[in-house]
């Protein structure tokens, strides 16, 4: 679908819901034809170390996802105190099981577990999230087996509504490994001028401000609004944080006070329903794709 970004008109809503909900539809008919040719369906192998209760629920969706698009998945809960070599061991295991083509290690990881290490343990051609450094290292040649989830949602939302960075600024606040990194490589492998700023930046607003797409992952609850982006800017939030609610209850929110965007951004995704949902439809086509690549090899 072509955007219609003309300045003036009401912002674009992205809808992560809407666009996830395509993309597993088509995924579930690829899937069916992977395990009609041969034999068995994809499979994915999802290991979560505690009890942390976000990677539950995080957790608990990806093997939803799994069901719904004919994915295979194999769940493995350790306790928080589980030992190293346990966890090694498992992992070990799953490199060997030939009805498993993707592994992911959910994180964070308990306190005692490094999360760097624990990656390299995963087989290359089974690296689902592409965390792992032979997988950074692919992505940075511009030769990716699978890419990390979250910002190859973002790309994906991008493409579904038709929206091209070629040319365009963009600047990505957060340098982390699973999002800021990977994300300000694709920006680039898609011909936009990229900065990424960080916890250390002077003066974060004189980049974001000036830029035709901010790609906000900071961590932090409604930091950035209205005031940070320029008119007809496109925002993408990658943050989730659960805030206290005035009824009590609680309500999920971004980095970015979405509701001040209306009027000002070309477009912009909400939190909930914006990149979280992507996150989890890419998941899934990792999966698929690492189980082409590994029946072909
Ligand atoms: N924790 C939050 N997001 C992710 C992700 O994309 N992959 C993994 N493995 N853990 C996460």
């Amino acid at each position: 679908m072509a955007a219609n970004l003309a300045q003036g008109s009401a912002m674009l809503k992205l809808n992560g819901n809407e666009v996830s909900a395509v993309r597993k539809t088509a995924l579930s008919a690829k899937v069916r034809e992977f395990q009609k040719r041969n034999g068995r369906p994809p499979g994915l192998a999802v290991v979560l170390v505690g009890e942390d209760p976000a990677s539950q629920v995080y957790v608990g969706g990806k093997i939803k996802a799994c069901g719904e698009t004919g994915i295979r998945s194999f769940e493995h809960r350790l306790p928080a105190a589980c030992k190293r070599t346990e966890l090694k061991l498992l992992i070990e295991k799953l490199n060997y099981d030939s009805q498993v083509d993707g592994i992911l290690v959910q994180l964070p990881l308990p306190i005692g577990l490094e999360g760097d290490e624990v990656l390299s343990w995963i087989a290359p051609h089974k690296d689902v999230d592409g965390l792992t450094a032979h997988s950074m290292g692919l992505l940075w040649m511009g030769q990716p087996r699978a890419i990390s989830c979250t910002p190859a949602g973002v790309m994906a939302i991008l493409q579904h509504y038709g929206i091209s960075v070629a040319g365009k600024s963009a600047v990505v606040v957060g340098r982390s490994n699973i999002v800021g990194k990977p994300m300000a490589h694709l920006l680039v492998q898609a011909d936009a001028t990229v900065t990424i700023c960080h916890s250390r930046t002077t003066n974060l607003r004189e980049h974001t401000s000036q830029a035709d797409l901010v790609v906000v992952a900071v961590g932090r609850p409604r930091f950035l609004g209205r005031e940070d982006f320029k008119q007809g800017a496109i925002v993408i939030d990658v943050g989730i944080h659960r805030q206290p609610a005035a009824d009590g209850k609680t309500k999920l929110c971004g980095d970015v006070r979405y509701e001040e965007l209306e009027g000002w951004a070309q477009a912009a995704t909400p939190v909930p329903g914006g990149v979280g949902p992507m996150t989890i439809a890419m998941l899934m086509e990792n999966t698929l794709r690492l189980a082409e690549l590994n029946v072909a090899t």
